[in-house]
């Protein structure tokens, strides 16, 4: 992907060399490119060309206050799940609230609190029960928040079945069908004012029918919500739109094809209906400026295969263990020595601990530097401590400046609430 490219040979974040990178920072370490950020925001901007809308970046895909704070620059809102990712947002801009939407299957009282007194853009409401404590909390506190349904328009999306969320079945947003008597619940309440519908049908996705066929749905619950007589001017499509793992073109010019074609795809069901519309990509956004370093700390046969053990574990970076994930995986400085089938795992004592298994790399060696790709969403955002690692530092690359935007953990920080 652009922002990570090979100059003589050796793989560089814009300007910078891995390895450079590598030797100030320690492995394993994630590394951004802050260019390609800001690219690929305004790519997916500009693939809404004048439709009235605007872009909440969905936190959890990469939470470092420090993106946030990019992110916040370039205009984006943010999508948010918990209160602490509120936390993070209201940290980097108080004002950035105005542009906040808050989902999630289950906010608590506290969470909401925080929420209705920031004046947040609007609450998804996912459940029944959650609009009946959303409304008593707005009315102990005097506020009258702006709320969505997430309704759930059993549209099946193509992706990994733990990524998918718009089906019947699956624990995300109320039936599409229960929608119009709970809205007429939710004005009754007084203390809630019924703004928007809301969706969501999954991450990953890579075949853009499934957006249409649930725009098409939504706005036909738009219509009707509107004869009853609710003020309806947002609709939130939710994120979702896939990136190229594999074997795809991974160039800005590819990635401005994808989301013209997400857009093309979401935008005609709209046409008339005169809304403001809220996107809230996460993936498409940051996972392709984000590369995870590691160095191969031994290398081994065990009959038949070749291990290739790196210094980052299923903890650093979770998404081959967790989903059978694809990510290429690359020598910052290739040896040009043939090619091996191994697999790269980490030291994690778990058989799930991998990268990559039978795969065809160039020949590493022990000490060699590797770069696993496409790491930048859900990435550092779902690692843990697990077998009492540390996380991995965070460094951000802007041309040929680097910046630590999260030091590695240490263990005392790690033992510290427990002592
Ligand atoms: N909006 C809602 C309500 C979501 O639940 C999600 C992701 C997004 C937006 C952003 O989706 P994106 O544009 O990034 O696809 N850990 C998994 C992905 C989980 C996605 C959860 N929800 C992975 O590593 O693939």
């Amino acid at each position: 992907p652009p922002g990570f490219v090979y100059k003589s040979n050796k793989l560089h974040v814009e300007k910078i060399a891995a390895s450079d990178l590598a030797r100030r920072f320690g492995t394993p370490l994630y590394t951004y490119s802050a260019t390609t950020i800001r690219e690929r925001f305004d790519i997916f901007n500009r693939a809404f060309g004048k439709v009235p809308h605007t872009i909440c970046y969905s936190v959890k895909a990469n939470s470092n206050l420090t993106i946030l704070k990019m992110l916040v620059k370039l205009g984006s809102g943010f999508d948010v799940v918990s209160g602490g990712e509120l936390e993070r947002v209201l940290v980097v801009d108080k004002k950035a609230a105005k542009k906040v939407v808050f989902s999630g299957v289950g906010k608590t009282a506290p969470e909401m609190d925080l929420a209705i007194k920031s004046d947040i853009l609007l609450f998804n409401i996912e459940s029944e029960s959650e609009l009946e404590l959303l409304a008593s909390r707005a009315s102990k506190l005097r506020k009258k928040p702006r709320i969505a349904f997430r309704v759930n328009p059993d549209v099946p999306a193509e992706t990994h079945p733990y990524i998918s969320t718009g089906l019947r079945e699956h624990k995300f947003g109320v039936p599409i069908t229960d929608a119009a008597l709970l809205y007429a619940q939710a004005a009754s309440t007084e203390w809630l004012e019924p703004a928007g519908v809301s969706v969501h049908i999954g991450s990953q996705i890579t075949d853009v029918a499934p957006f249409n066929a649930t725009m098409e749905r939504v706005a036909d619950l738009v219509r009707g919500l509107r004869a009853q007589g609710h003020n309806i001017r947002l609709i939130d499509g939710g994120g979702g739109l896939g990136i190229a793992y594999r074997d795809g073109d991974t160039s800005l010019k590819a990635f401005e094809a994808s989301a013209k074609n997400y857009s093309a795809a979401l935008l005609p069901p709209l046409n008339s209906l005169g809304i403001h519309l809220l996107l809230e990509p996460g993936r498409a956004i940051i996972g392709p400026a984000g590369a995870l370093l590691t160095r191969v700390v031994y290398s081994k046969k065990n009959g038949r295969k070749t291990f290739v053990i790196v210094d980052a574990g299923m903890n650093d970076l979770i998404r081959p263990a967790l989903y059978g994930a694809y990510h290429e995986i690359v020598a910052a400085e290739p040896r040009g020595t043939g090619a091996e089938t191994v697999d790269v795992v980490g030291p994690v004592c778990e058989t799930g601990d991998f990268f990559a298994r039978d795969r065809e790399l160039t020949h590493l060696e022990e000490g060699d530097l590797v770069a696993i790709l496409d790491a930048g969403a859900y990435g550092m955002s779902q690692t843990s401590n697990y077998n009492t690692r540390p996380r991995p530092a965070e460094v951000l690359v802007e041309g040929s400046r680097a910046k630590v935007v999260r030091r590695r953990e240490t263990i005392k920080d790690l033992l510290g609430p427990e002592r």
